[in-house]
C-alpha cells in the first residue's frame, strides 16, 4: 500500500479554488461502471446490453491507485469521499479500499468522511464488513415501495424487499446517517412519494427526492418527465407540516426540511429546477481514473499516468490542482439555454454509471 512516511512531507496546499472561486471539497470516486440494475433513467437495457463495452478489469484502477488518488485530493482540501459506480458493492473486496481510505485525515487532522451510494441489493450481506472497515454513512437508492413499480424501474426483476433489508441492515450495524435517494419520474413513480415518506418517517432515515436529470444514460429524458421539488414538497405538505432547515454547507446538494411533528427530515435535490452549480465543490473520478469536473462534462483528464508506483505524489497533486483551477463548468445552469437552441446541445454527456451520481 502507498501509505508511507512521506505522508508527513506531503506539500501543504492553500485552498484550491476554481475559476468561479469554488473550493475543492468532495471527491466522488467511481469504483466500477457495471451494475446489476438497468434503471431506464441511467442504464437503459437496450443500450447497456451484454455487448456493451464496459471497462475491462485491466482498465479499472487498482485499490492502490485509488488510495494514491484519494490522498492527492485530500492534500488539496477534499474532506469527503463518496464511493459510487455503477454499483459499488459489485467491486470485489470493496471493504479493503474503504479500510485504507478511512485512515486518511484532512490537513486540519480530522478524519476524512467516507460514504457510499448503492442500490442496496448487496447491502444486507455487506453492511457489517463495510462498517467494520470504516464506512461512515450510506445512501441507498430506492424509487418505489410498490413491488411492480420497483421491478419496472430496476428492469431486472429484483423485488423491493431485498433493498429494504439492506437499509435495515445498514441501520442495525450503525452506519449513520442512512439516507434514501428517490428519483421521481412523472407518470412512473410519483404515486410512491407519500408511501415512501410515510414508510421512513420516525425511522431515522432521511429521504431525499431527486429531480429526474438529463444525464448521459438518460437517452429518453424529456422535461415532461421531471417532477420538480416544489411539486413533491407541496404534495408532502398536504399531509405533513414541514419547516426548512438551515444548510450545513453551501455545497450541500439537498435542501432539507424537518417534519414539525418530530418525525425526522426530508430533502430535495433540485438539479433541474434550481441548479446548484455555483456552490459545487465536487470532483468526480471514473473507475478508470479519468477526472471529470462535472456530471455533465464531456471531457476528462486521465490521471492514470500519475498513479503508478514510481509517480511522485506532488506531481499528481499539482496536476489535479492545475485542472481544478481552470474549472469553469456550470452545465446545469446552462440547461435552458441549450434546450432553447438545439445547436448548443452537447449530448451525449458522460454516462452516469461511469462517473457515479
Ligand atoms: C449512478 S447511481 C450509482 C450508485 C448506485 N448504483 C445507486 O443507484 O445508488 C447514483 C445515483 O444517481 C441517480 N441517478 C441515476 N440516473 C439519474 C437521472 N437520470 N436523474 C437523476 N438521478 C439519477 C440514482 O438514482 C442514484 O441515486
Ligand atoms: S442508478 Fe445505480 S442502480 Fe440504477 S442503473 Fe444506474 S448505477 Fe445501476
Amino acid at each position: 500500500m502507498w501509505l508511507t512516511k512521506d505522508e508527513a512531507t506531503y506539500p501543504h496546499y492553500v485552498e484550491t479554488l476554481d475559476s468561479l472561486q469554488r473550493p475543492l471539497k468532495d471527491l466522488r470516486l467511481s469504483v466500477i461502471d457495471k451494475c446489476n440494475f438497468r434503471c431506464p433513467y441511467c442504464m437503459p437495457k437496450d443500450v447497456f446490453t451484454k455487448d456493451y463495452p464496459f471497462l475491462k478489469h485491466s482498465q479499472l484502477m487498482s485499490f492502490d491507485e485509488m488510495l494514491k488518488l484519494a490522498r492527492g485530493f485530500v492534500a488539496l482540501g477534499a474532506e469527503k469521499i463518496r464511493i459510487t459506480g455503477g454499483e459499488p458493492l459489485l467491486r470485489k473486496n470493496i471493504e479493503h479500499l474503504i479500510e485504507s481510505l478511512a485512515r486518511l485525515t484532512t490537513q486540519s487532522g480530522k478524519r476524512v468522511s467516507i460514504s457510499m451510494t448503492t442500490n442496496g441489493t448487496l447491502l444486507a450481506s455487506k453492511a457489517q464488513a463495510l462498517k467494520d472497515a470504516g464506512l461512515e454513512r450510506v445512501t441507498v437508492s430506492l424509487d418505489s415501495l410498490d413491488n411492480d413499480i420497483f421491478m419496472k424501474m430496476n428492469d431486472v426483476g429484483v423485488p423491493v424487499s431485498v433493498v429494504l433489508k439492506g437499509i435495515e441492515a445498514a441501520q442495525r450495524v450503525g452506519l449513520s446517517p442512512v439516507k434514501v435517494n428517490t428519483v421521481v419520474q412523472k407518470g412512473m413513480n410519483d404515486s410512491q412519494i407519500m408511501p415512501i415518506v410515510n414508510h421512513f418517517r420516525h425511522s431515522g432515515v432521511t429521504v431525499r427526492f431527486i429531480e429526474y436529470m438529463d444525464v448521459g444514460g438518460a437517452n429518453y429524458w424529456s422535461d415532461s418527465g421531471v417532477m420538480t421539488s416544489d411539486l413533491v414538497r407541496a404534495r408532502i405538505e398536504q399531509e405533513h407540516r414541514l419547516v426548512a432547515v438551515a444548510q450545513q454547507r453551501a455545497s450541500d446538494t439537498a435542501h432539507c426540511y424537518r417534519y414539525v411533528d418530530g418525525a425526522g427530515e426530508v430533502g430535495f435535490i433540485s438539479s433541474v429546477s434550481e441548479p446548484f452549480c455555483g456552490d459545487c465543490t465536487r470532483a468526480r473520478v471514473s473507475a478508470d481514473g479519468k477526472l471529470f469536473m462535472c456530471l455533465f462534462a464531456t471531457e476528462s483528464l486521465d490521471l492514470r499516468p500519475w498513479l503508478g508506483e514510481d509517480a511522485a505524489p506532488e506531481v499528481l497533486a499539482e496536476t489535479i490542482r492545475s485542472a481544478w483551477r481552470k474549472r469553469g463548468d456550470h452545465y446545469s445552469e446552462l440547461r435552458d439555454e441549450r434546450y432553447k437552441d438545439p445547436a448548443k446541445k452537447v449530448y451525449p454527456t458522460v454516462r452516469m454509471s461511469l462517473v457515479g451520481g
